[in-house]
């Protein structure tokens, strides 16, 4: 990796005319543009809704051919919400002449919840008689006093659901308006209602719980005094930053990738890769998280029908922050806006949607030669690239790590507030956490699903398996020391469904059978698993059909523009069985083809007393390290930072 070269004119040509490129951003001339074209196709009536509006990009092939001059395709895809009912209209606008593509209606499907119809969600509850009369038994008079929280209902095959589209609310007691709701949830209580409508369908009490003692502050005011001995820690580049953004396209120490906002996958990189001898070599065509779900592991009937799926249902980039300078990223930090469509058809821009900045990181490499007396250290940096979204009582912080020995990591950094359940004095559950008095915090998963488009030195990628095995006691074996590693490709769909296992320290290798190292290998990034689990929900329960995807912790597929998302397009109110399951059940052929991998990981919740009332940052992830993509160490022309970092001649 030659890092500093980059500018030198070595790079790939694509990335020297940023503007008007296929991978640009989304920009509001081209939203008001389709949102145009298809309002004035007749077809839409004043209360439709735009869901989602996209670029929709051209297929990779396309997208890998684009030179500087040829034209600039740029598609629009947009889910839109004709009427109160579930069904959904896919329409796809040509965004420099705004002519009408294509108009699929797809009916008994949701979008992501709309914030609209949150907002008359609430407005209904509040409205309710017997919402009001549940209240009351509590005690609450003030309706104003009441939080209430819209979540995505799942699927139960409930009649009263059938063709709407259903937002299940529970309430939380707020004495003062600054209070923390989930200190005080009233408990036992459950508002159905037809959101498309704004029509209560049901009010259930399964009786009262009384409200926990506790506010649940995580507020300074409340925490005095505040440590004082904390002193200031300042990062000053004095020089600037070692990275440059060209619009989107960001260039760091070799690397480039285009950086984008996708509202349901939040972060998107594209075309990520790296200089190595002024030889550009594409890793990445395309890399997000394409889903999640938070499962809860409470059978009973206030929690168990809980199990968020923060992507398609909400969207991760819909709720991403706008980042402050020294509270969410520190240092020298560029930041990218984000352009989406408001569901009413305008545009508008979260800024500081992303941030960009280098951080320190500890050492790289050291040796100390105490022969030759000699010692050499590099230090480390990263490249962080990252958004913070907020859905409901959770924070994400979704987080790309470059480094400078070839090293992509990604991490999620999860806080915010846990959901709670209020128990009557002593009560306990099987099921969940005491985190305060009479408050538990139930047991859940959080389970990511990258979706991971390879392209490791071109198209063609071969998924590979690496099981560390010990032999047996034999000849070959007489110490009972030996072990080997085993390396399977993994040829088909099925084949390829695979769990992550500590106890050989399970690898998957990404491998690009036409190029070989200076060693005579064929070149390939390795995926490096944490310790994530897999779904504990039984497979064939309402969450088990829906999320599909969480089942395992690897899927490798061939390439399809139209495999987007781990659950599928649709996972709002899905009866299941879509997504990576489906695809996969058809046992494609991964030899000789261009594959994307879908990696499941997360966590398994167990709240602590710690996590209350604020949870300290908990964190996911995983890496992908070059596996002979190099021919050695590509960090060795790393200087030292300082002449005391090499040639220290040690005392004697
Ligand atoms: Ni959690």
């Amino acid at each position: 990796m030659t890092g500093p070269t980059e500018g030198s004119g070595l790079a790939d040509l694509t990335y020297d005319e940023p503007s008007g490129h296929p991978l640009g951003p989304l920009t509001p001339p081209e939203i008001r543009a389709a949102v145009s074209a298809v309002r004035s196709s007749g077809r839409l009536n004043e209360n439709a809704r735009f869901a989602s509006v996209t670029l929709d990009l051209p297929d990779k092939g396309a997208l890998i051919s684009h030179r500087p001059g040829d034209p600039v395709a740029r598609r629009i895809r947009m889910i839109i919400v004709p009427s109160a009912d579930a069904t959904v209209v896919e329409a796809v606008v040509d965004a420099t002449d705004g002519r009408l593509l294509s108009w699929n209606e797809i009916p008994g499907v949701c979008p992501a919840l709309l914030f609209e119809e949150c907002m008359r969600v609430m407005a209904a509850v509040r409205a309710s008689s017997e919402w009001r009369a549940a209240l009351e038994r509590r005690g609450i008079k003030d309706v104003g006093q009441v939080q209430i929280d819209p979540w995505p209902t799942g699927n139960f095959g409930r009649g009263i659901e059938t063709n709407r589209r259903i937002a299940r609310c529970l309430s939380y007691f707020r004495e003062e308006p600054g209070d923390n709701g989930y200190a005080r949830p009233i408990e036992g209580l459950i508002v159905t209602v037809d959101s498309g409508r704004g029509e209560v369908l049901e009010v259930v009490d399964y009786g009262v719980v009384p409200l926990p003692p506790g506010k649940g502050s995580y507020y300074p005011e409340h925490h005095q005094p505040l440590r004082t001995n904390l002193r200031p820690l300042e990062i000053t580049q004095p020089e600037g930053t070692s990275f440059t953004l060209d619009g989107n396209l960001l260039r760091w120490q070799g690397w480039s990738m285009w950086v984008s906002m996708d509202p349901n996958d939040g972060l998107v990189l594209h075309q990520v890769g790296i200089l190595d001898h002024g030889r550009r070599r594409p890793v990445l065509h395309r890399a997000s998280i394409s889903e999640m779900v938070v499962p809860y592991g409470d059978p009973g009937p206030i929690h168990g029908w809980k199990n968020a799926f923060d992507a398609g249902e909400w969207g991760l980039g819909r709720m991403a922050n706008s980042l402050s300078l020294g509270c969410d990223c520190l240092g020298a930090i560029s930041y990218l806006d984000a352009t989406f469509c408001s569901e009413r058809g305008d545009p508008y821009v979260v800024e500081h949607a992303i941030c960009i900045h280098e951080e320190d990181f500890g050492i790289l490499w050291k040796h100390q030669d105490l022969h030759a007396n000699r010692t050499e250290v590099r230090r480390s940096r990263r490249l962080v690239v990252s958004s913070i979204a907020t859905v409901g009582n959770y924070e994400y912080g979704f987080y790309w790590y470059f480094y400078l020995d070839g090293t992509i990591q990604f991490e999620v950094k999860l806080t915010g507030i846990l959901q709670t359940q209020a128990v009557a004095p002593g009560g306990t559950s099987s099921f969940a956490s005491p985190i305060a008095e009479n408050l538990l915090a139930p047991y859940h998963q959080h389970l990511f699903c990258a979706r991971l488009d390879l392209q490791v030195d071109g198209a063609v990628n071969e998924v590979h398996e690496v099981n560390a095995q010990p032999l047996p006691l034999d000849g070959r074996n007489p110490w009972g020391n030996a072990f080997v590693a085993v390396d399977v490709r993994l040829d088909t769909e099925l084949a390829a469904r695979r769990d992550i296992d500590a106890t050989t320290s399970r690898t998957w290798k990404f491998v690009n059978p036409t190029v070989r190292n200076g060693i005579g290998q064929p070149v390939a990034y390795s995926l490096i698993p944490e310790s994530s689990p897999t779904m504990l929900a039984d497979p064939t329960s309402s969450v088990g059909r829906r999320a599909g995807f969480a089942r395992h912790n690897l899927w490798v597929t061939p390439y399809s523009p139209e495999e987007r998302r781990g659950a599928g397009d649709f996972p709002n109110q899905h009866p299941g069985g879509d997504g990576l399951p489906r695809w996969t059940e058809a046992d494609r052929s991964l030899v000789d083809a261009d594959v994307v991998v879908w990696h499941t990981f997360g966590l398994t919740h167990v709240p602590r007393p710690e996590d209350w009332p604020v949870m300290p940052v908990d964190r996911c992830g995983f890496r992908l390290v070059p596996f002979g993509f190099f021919d050695e160490n590509p960090s060795l022309d790393v200087p030292a930072p300082d002449t005391a970092c090499h040639d220290h001649r040690v005392a004697d």
